[in-house]
């Protein structure tokens, strides 16, 4: 049992807390699901780049998956091997490549023949080999959010499998790159097996088709996606994954390269809140806190649901309510027509599964600092980065005037 209260009185809120003990379970539990292979967990350390999270998964061996140099220098910060590190994205500055390149990590991910020429240039001007894997876009309906289905022709990622080909030869040739890595990401929050499984299906051929012209990939990279339960879905079974992906890869001796970020955080991470105050009109009852949508902004931006927790009370809920944050904006709002016992001041309601895309994904808008992140380890309490203050807020701004 977590003391939400008292974390709540020692480190104020709203508040992030990430029990480190369910992401080292969570890892274990896919490093296993894998096993029968030879696999590789990279991170998506979008989902949380906490340099405390990330120390902590490359302790368990994580590599890590990124989408900036950004990402690239906080793995390697965190220690991550640098040959455990993947670098995609659909754009990418020149001084990013550059520095990945520097930095030689185990590969950049390409989302287009543009961008293969300029890593190509690039390399070249550094005198080196580029390491590659190209993205591929299935064209697979990964029936999720449409705003996290990236694996359907209409959307910018990856490039389509003849044009994936004709990027394979080209690279094969280059004396600056050197293809190693074959790569689908179909979307996130994914609940069932089967988008995976075909997805994969195809990319398996490409990936045969290629080594019949001697085109050697080491890494069958199937992206991250895994759905985690926020309210009543039923998440996909890891060894049911795994099999259809080591189905589709019969007599091949690729390495399986996975991209988790949501399964192996999500569940770990509350946002711990405080009743500011409530009020009713006549068409509806508020309750108004200390979190908004700068903190999660996942309910606001993809309707998304997080379980909550109102502690301390033994009260029946009573009516439906929103409940919104302090921020001026109708669409903010942590729970919508949602069941509630009375309130007030003070009480702590604990929002569940913000482990992923919670943190990261906050803003300072309407000038409120971001908030202080705790982590949970054997059940003891660390903060892994601090509440910004006011000073954190405009210490990078200029006085013209
Ligand atoms: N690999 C690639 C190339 C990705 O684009 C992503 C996520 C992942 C791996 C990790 O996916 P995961 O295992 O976490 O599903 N902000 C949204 C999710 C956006 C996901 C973006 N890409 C949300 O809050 O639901």
């Amino acid at each position: 049992m977590i003391q939400f209260k008292t974390l709540a009185e020692k480190y104020d809120t709203p508040l992030y807390v990430y029990d480190f003990n369910i992401i080292t379970e969570n890892f274990n539990n896919l490093k296993n699901a894998f096993k029968a292979r030879k696999s590789m967990l990279c991170y998506a350390v979008k989902a949380n780049s906490n340099l405390s999270v990330l120390k902590h998964l490359a302790s368990l061996g994580s590599g890590c998956d990124c989408v900036s140099i950004g990402e690239v220098n906080r793995a390697l910060l965190a220690g991550v091997d640098r040959y455990k590190i993947i670098y995609s994205g659909v754009g990418k500055r020149d001084v990013e490549i550059k520095e990945a390149l520097e930095r030689d990590i185990l590969m950049i991910n390409l989302e287009s023949e543009e961008e293969m020429y300029r890593v190509e240039q690039i390399a070249k001007d550094l005198n080196v080999t580029a390491r590659i894997s190209i993205r591929v876009n299935p064209n697979i309906d990964p029936k999720t959010h449409p705003y996290i289905s990236t694996g359907l022709h209409e959307s910018k990622f990856g490039v389509d499998l003849e044009s994936a080909k004709k990027m394979y030869l080209y690279a094969h040739k280059s004396s600056a790159l050197n293809p190693i890595g074959i790569h689908f990401h179909i979307g996130s929050q994914i609940t069932e097996t089967s988008p995976f499984k075909e997805a994969s299906v195809i990319i398996a051929d490409l990936l045969r088709s290629l080594k019949a012209i001697n085109i050697d990939i080491k890494f069958f990279d199937i992206g991250g996606g895994i759905g985690i339960k926020y309210k009543d879905e039923t998440p996909i079974l890891l060894y049911d994954y795994a099999q259809a992906i080591f189905e589709s890869l019969k007599g091949t001796d690729v390495t399986v390269l996975c991209e988790p970020g949501r399964y192996l955080v999500g569940n770990s991470g509350y946002l711990l809140t405080k009743v500011l105050y409530e009020k009713k009109n006549d068409k509806k009852r508020f309750v108004i806190i200390d979190a908004a949508m700068n903190d999660l902004i996942r309910p606001s931006l993809y309707g998304a649901y997080h379980d909550f927790e109102l502690l301390d009370t033994s009260d029946e809920a009573t009516s439906l309510v929103d409940i919104v944050g302090p921020i001026c904006e109708t669409g903010d709002f942590l729970a919508k027509d949602v069941l509630l016992p009375p309130v007030k001041h003070d009480d702590v309601i604990v929002f569940k599964s913000a482990g992923a895309y919670g943190f990261t994904m906050s803003s300072n808008y309407n000038s409120r600092p971001r908030v202080a992140e705790v982590a949970l380890i054997d059940g003891e309490d660390r903060m892994i980065r601090a509440r910004e203050s006011f000073d954190d807020l405009i210490k990078l701004e200029r006085d013209f005037l």
